[in-house]
């Protein structure tokens, strides 16, 4: 029985003809024991451990359970790949412990419509046919505040079966990060216009609330609340609240609208924006020959700030019979359209806008279509331990408006050169993809893994804070 089960396994992972599609079963080996799951909603193929050698797919053991990344052709250790667990993860185990508010629904799940029983606070989120929602199109780019809600929902909980990297406690003082649960960006593109009678948004009247909460709590007056976690991935979320709530640590897409004592690189997150076209499965992309298009762009022409290197570009490059440059959000079938253009490109311009950053950049890397990053002021997310250089191309914007300049480079680039980082973004396409239940080095894995390694930082804060507290206290 098991060696039938492992070879239609075989089977369906390895083979690229496979005739069920990846996604409907997941297999996990724990201890040499092969294991079937369904799962419809997941992209992603976990590593595959054979019951002979413990492992095809992944390196040499770190410690119990945890395996790094491997990387065939990039060589390097990305994410600390911790084999998804059966039982239910422990906090002695997780990389996080993470304790969050019971925040009334109103902020989170309740902004999706969500309605529970009298005092119940969370969804139930064992059953994934009655997990709220996140609404789909443009909104999908900022939802990293439901994914990563979901999964510390789902780390207390044994039937989710997932990395064990961030565990939610329910006792804040063994935390070492507090999360507040407020879907800010969700709450921004929903609510931010007046509604009825209204004389204040929605948007705002939460933000309020929120500062409100917690400058209360204990939790947040205890170190000035430097070690809560606030995701507002929204250029524009969080308006109103981000100078008062300064001190936590953000999860954010850049820091184009923020000052720097607001928002650095020293102490925030930047999270992935989740891309809104389909990702391309490695055995169906297209190499070098077959994509005729050498540069490709989509976008908006009029941008309120940085934006007119865009209409620059567009008079150098509209010429070009192997350029595609055209103008316009995409949305709707034009989803699908800018999916099948990028896929079909070798590269993929990331232009500044009106925010350094953007989906773009993300669609491109999910369509293996080499970026192209025109954005002096862009941040991208988990560059402590991914080297851009080796997945994409970066042009500061003084040259890439230089006549012939960028076509020039681009035509320069040979065949193999190209096919290196095209291998190279195949691989680091995992850890760019939001699903629940989270994966070993998916976003929602990375963004914890992220979290935790500023936790010393913050801790360092702390104490240097706390040097001379006790002999104020005594004086
Ligand atoms: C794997 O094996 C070890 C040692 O035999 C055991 O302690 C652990 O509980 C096992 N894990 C699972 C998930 O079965
Ligand atoms: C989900 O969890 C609840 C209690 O938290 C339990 O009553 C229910 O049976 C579980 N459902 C599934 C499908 O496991
Ligand atoms: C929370 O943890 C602290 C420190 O471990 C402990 O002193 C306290 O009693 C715990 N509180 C509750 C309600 O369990």
């Amino acid at each position: 029985m098991f060696l039938l089960i492992l070879s239609s396994v075989f089977l369906l992972q390895f083979g690229n003809t496979s005739l069920l599609p990846r996604s409907v079963f997941k297999l996990l080996l724990v201890n040499g024991t092969v294991y079937l799951r369904s799962n419809v909603q997941n992209e992603l193929k976990l590593p595959f451990f054979s019951s002979e050698s413990s492992q095809v797919d992944a390196q040499t053991p770190v410690k119990n359970g945890d395996f790094t990344c491997h990387k065939p052709n990039y060589g390097k250790k990305m994410c600390i790949y911790r084999q998804p667990s059966l039982d239910s993860c422990d906090a002695d185990q997780a990389l996080l412990r993470v304790y969050m508010y019971d925040l009334p629904s109103e902020f989170h799940f309740g902004l999706l419509g969500w309605k529970g029983k009298p005092n119940q606070v969370w969804p139930e989120i064992n059953d994934s046919n009655r997990i709220p929602v996140y609404p789909g199109g443009l909104n999908l780019q900022h939802s990293m505040e439901y994914w990563l809600t979901l999964d510390l929902l789902s780390s207390n909980m044994p039937s989710v079966v997932r990395p064990c990297a961030a565990i939610r406690v329910m006792n804040s003082s063994q935390a070492d990060i507090i999360f507040v649960p407020f879907f800010a960006s969700l709450s921004y593109n929903r609510h931010s216009k007046l509604r009825g009678k209204e004389k204040v948004s929605v948007n705002k009247l939460l933000q309020n609330k929120l500062v409100k909460f917690l400058t209360a709590q204990n939790e947040w007056k205890r170190f000035g609340g430097k070690d809560h976690l606030i995701v507002a991935h929204h250029p524009n979320s969080m308006l109103d609240a981000r100078g008062k709530l300064g001190a936590a640590m953000f999860v954010l897409a850049d820091f184009g609208r923020y000052p720097a004592e607001i928002a650095n690189i020293e102490k925030d997150v930047i999270a992935p924006y989740r891309h809104v076209v389909k990702t391309i499965r490695s055995a169906d992309s297209a190499p070098f020959e077959k994509r005729p298009i050498l540069v490709f762009f989509q976008g908006a022409i009029y941008r309120k700030d940085g934006g007119t290197i865009r209409q620059e570009l567009y008079y150098l490059l509209k010429d070009e019979k192997d350029v595609h440059f055209a103008f316009g959000t995409i949305q709707g079938n034009g989803v699908n359209q800018a999916g099948h253009g990028m896929a079909s490109s070798k590269f993929c311009l990331n232009i500044a806008g009106d925010t350094p950053s953007s989906n773009r950049l993300f669609d491109a890397i999910v369509s293996h279509c080499v970026p192209v990053i025109i954005s002096d002021e862009i941040e991208l997310p988990f560059e402590d331990v991914i080297d851009y250089s080796e997945i994409c191309i970066f042009v500061r914007g003084s040259d890439a408006v230089k006549k012939g300049y960028l076509l020039n480079l681009l035509r320069g680039i040979t065949k193999d050169q190209w096919t290196k980082m095209w291998e190279n973004l195949k691989e680091t396409v995992r850890h760019y993809q939001y699903q629940y239940p989270s994966q070993p080095c998916d976003a929602v894995d990375m963004i914890w893994e992220a979290v935790a390694r500023k936790v010393s930082s913050i801790r360092l804060r702390i104490h240097r804070e706390n040097r001379y507290r006790r002999s104020e206290r005594i004086k």
